[in-house]
């Protein structure tokens, strides 16, 4: 018997409906990776309450036909109950308001397991291509993940534009493409485990530094960054939003200050610590090169992986290596906790591939980005 569900608008911070999204996204997680995998409940709301890249949505989808003098909210549909209710699913989106004002961005969706099949998804999808479409939106990307498993082998393969990687034909790419959307990128999630042997960590500094010094010089730091290091990071962040690759996603090139690195910094300090290395030239002084992982309070043993690059004339000396093996060595004495780091890398950007297999990364889950335009006629 199909259940009667209606969509609502959860503002941020509401509180049942934080933890309920919590619990439903932890059962999703173990359900693809085996464990739970998600961020904090704490980073959560840090992320749907920071407006300053652009606008955070939560939409979910409860039992029942709701009320009609519920007030609606900002994006036009009813404002989720004071009362807790089951969250049958949810979804969550970006509207960014800096750059890549074309996008509904990061749009991640979920629908508990005993409730799929019964038009769900489809139903958030379309709250989500109706909003963005209201605020000017021409392209609609949405994620799905998946476990390296060995059951996956007998399912049909998906592969993106780029031909590099695949995911299989299972519930997600099914709904994907069932909606119109496009695989236009892989990405490979890939874990380090740690801690990592000292004489491996200093081998690989060494193969570093014999290409890299003394032209270049780092510089390693945890926390905040002061100003000069954010404009560095600033101008870094900007070559990375245009140098890795980007498969098929429409993606343009992200506009960066110090301002907006203090903004992020600050965000993810709330719920974490950051460390931070950045390379530099010695006779100009120019930032070429920078990494930064990230430390959830919550979990102090799963370690993020967050930006990693190196500017394009600074390439093939071994820049990526030396700023990555610093940094590790800057959280081997700071986060003693710390029992892996886990990083995204799309599935053609073998360089970057390299540096992590010589690291000691090793591949377990895959990310998918299914793309597709929702300007033009309504797609239904
Ligand atoms: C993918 C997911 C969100 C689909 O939610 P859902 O509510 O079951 O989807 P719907 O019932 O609205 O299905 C819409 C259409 O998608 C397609 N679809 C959905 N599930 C499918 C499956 N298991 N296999 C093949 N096609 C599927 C069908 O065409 C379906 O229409 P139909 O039922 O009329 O044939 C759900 O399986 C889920 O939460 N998976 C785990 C999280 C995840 O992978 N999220 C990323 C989504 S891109």
């Amino acid at each position: 018997m199909p259940i009667d569900f209606h969509l609502v608008e959860v503002p941020v911070g509401h509180s049942w409906a934080y933890d309920a999204l919590a619990t439903l996204s932890t059962e999703i997680s173990v359900e693809t990776y085996g464990e739970d995998r998600t961020v904090s409940l704490a980073t959560l709301r840090q992320l749907h309450g920071d407006d300053h890249q652009g606008v955070p949505g939560f939409l979910a989808a409860l039992p029942g036909v709701g009320s009609p003098t519920t007030p609606t909210g900002r994006f036009g549909l009813p404002v989720a109950p004071e009362d807790p209710a089951e969250m049958l699913a949810s979804v969550e989106f970006l509207l960014p308001t800096l750059d890549n004002t074309h996008l509904v961005d990061d749009a991640w969706l979920q629908v508990d397991i005993r409730y799929r099949r019964q038009g769900i998804g489809r139903a958030l999808w379309r709250e989500v291509v109706r909003i963005g479409r209201e605020h000017g939106r021409t392209t609609l990307v949405m994620w799905s993940d998946h476990a390296l498993d060995v059951h996956d082998t007998a399912l049909p393969r998906v592969e993106p534009s780029t031909g590099a990687g695949d995911v299989p034909l299972g519930p997600a790419a099914g709904f994907a493409l069932a909606l119109g959307h496009r695989l236009e990128q892989v990405e490979r999630q890939s874990r380090l485990l740690l801690p990592v042997d000292d004489s491996r960590l200093a081998a690989l500094a060494s193969e570093a530094e014999a290409h890299a010094i003394p032209r270049y010089r780092t510089e390693s730091w945890s926390g905040a960054s002061e100003t000069g290091r954010a404009e560095a990071l600033a101008r870094l962040n900007h070559a990375f939003s245009s140098d890795a690759p980007t498969g098929g996603i429409d993606v343009e090139p992200q506009e960066w200050d110090a301002a907006r690195v203090h903004r992020q910094e600050e965000r993810s300090l709330r719920t974490g610590e950051l460390f931070t290395t950045v390379a530099f030239e010695a006779s100009t002084g120019e930032p070429v090169a920078v990494t930064q992982l990230f430390c959830e309070y919550a979990h102090p043993h799963r370690v993020e992986q967050r930006n990693t690059v190196v500017s394009a004339p600074h390439r093939g000396v071994r820049l990526g290596l030396l700023v990555k093996v610093t940094n590790l060595r800057l959280l081997a004495a700071s986060w003693p906790e710390a029992r892996e780091v886990t990083t995204w890398n799309a599935d053609e950007n073998a360089p970057m591939l390299a540096i992590n297999t010589a690291l000691g990364y090793r591949p377990f889950a895959r990310s998918a980005a299914w793309q597709r335009r929702i300007d033009g006629p309504s797609p239904w």
